[in-house]
């Protein structure tokens, strides 16, 4: 078997927190400081498509290509993530002898985004959720998405959230290991299915300061994170969950908008101050406030992750007058038009 090549692929979807992560508790294992909750966008969308193979014909080791560059996988998240799908792997073999020895050989990844990587589009979480899917798959492991939740979570913190689709929460834990800082099913997406996200791509560019020294200098730096941590996250889980839950998207939109504007907040208030958002994010949060103002409810929410560009998600009943508001905006400002702001409409849910 020296030259056989094994191989499985997979994607994996995009999520968008409405309840953020934001802060590490340990760095190393990437436990975070609170729980969050995300929607799962499609993948026809937003997503990663990865192809995992294993070779002894590898003859330079692990390698990683991402978007059909060389990719560095030396880091510990990458390592992480290598070393413990290999330790399943090889569990299953000392078990059953008559299995192929794959965990011995080297793996070559190949990774694709048909969006922009590490522009705040939650890239890394698609991206290591493919990676720890793809390697599984590729191994014939049996875990669970909550246990390979486990695995991903250590690669990026939000990628945890990706192994399922539909409404899901990413539990923090308390035990010092991480063995119970997991993802789970808050909702399928079949509960609610006509949910729906527009993406305003502010701007493509790298975004410019990473998600991990962000998070840092809050923890270290932000007082206002610490109410955010002890008071306004917990708060912001139970009343998201009965949101969904009771399918009350005005609720639901509240707490998304609020929960933005607090992690937004808390990177203001670090020292020296992060801002993630520019004008042009701004300009949408106002065009969004408009729209529920002149609806006379509350029809679209607004959030951002570490980076400008805006998601903003609404009802499927409710899309021709979002839609249509913000065609308006996105022609008639000039602002927009300088930060060549592009909408990527529509993004259903996956299952
Ligand atoms: O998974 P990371 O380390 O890229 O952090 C993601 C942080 C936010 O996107 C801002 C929030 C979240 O919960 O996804």
């Amino acid at each position: 078997a020296g030259n056989k090549v094994y191989r499985a692929s997979t994607t994996a979807p995009v999520n968008i927190a409405v309840v953020k992560y934001w802060g590490k508790r340990d760095a190393k294992l990437n436990l975070p400081t609170n729980s969050s909750l995300s929607v799962t966008l499609s993948q026809a969308d937003l997503r990663t498509l990865t192809t995992a193979s294993c070779s002894a014909s590898y003859s330079d080791g692990d390698s990683l290509m991402l978007n059909g560059e060389p990719s560095d996988i030396s880091g510990a998240r990458t390592q992480a993530c290598f070393r413990e799908l290999r330790a399943r792997r090889a569990a299953l073999e000392a078990s059953n002898p008559s299995l192929p020895k794959l965990s011995t050989l080297p793996l070559k990844i190949v990774s694709e985004n048909n969006f922009p990587t590490a522009a705040g589009l939650a890239s890394s979480a698609a991206g290591f959720a493919a990676l720890v899917q793809a390697i599984a798959n590729l191994y014939e492991l049996p875990d669970s998405p909550s246990e390979l939740s486990l695995i991903a979570r250590q690669g990026s913190g939000s990628a945890c959230r990706s192994l399922f689709g539909g409404y899901v929460a990413w539990r923090m834990g308390d035990k010092e290991d991480g063995s119970d800082s997991m993802a789970d099913l808050v909702a399928p997406a079949s509960h609610w299915p006509n949910m729906r996200a527009l993406i305003l791509v502010v701007s493509a560019a790298k975004k410019g300061v990473s998600s991990t020294s962000g998070m840092q200098q809050t923890v270290a730096t932000s007082g206002l994170f610490q109410q955010r941590i002890a008071q306004v996250v917990p708060a912001n889980m139970d009343l998201m969950e009965q949101a969904i839950k009771a399918k009350d998207f005005a609720k639901f939109a509240e707490v998304t908008m609020r929960d933005s504007n607090s992690f937004h907040a808390c990177c203001a208030d670090t020292y020296p101050p992060i801002f993630y958002m520019n004008d042009v994010s701004r300009a949408a949060i106002r065009a969004v406030e408009s729209i529920n103002a002149k609806a006379g409810r509350t029809i679209a929410a607004y959030t951002f992750d570490a980076g400008p560009n805006c998601v903003v998600y609404y009802l499927e009943e409710d899309a021709p007058t979002v839609l249509g508001a913000f065609a308006g905006v996105l022609n008639g400002v000039s602002g927009w038009k300088e930060d060549s702001v592009s909408a990527q409409s529509g993004a259903k849910l996956e299952d």
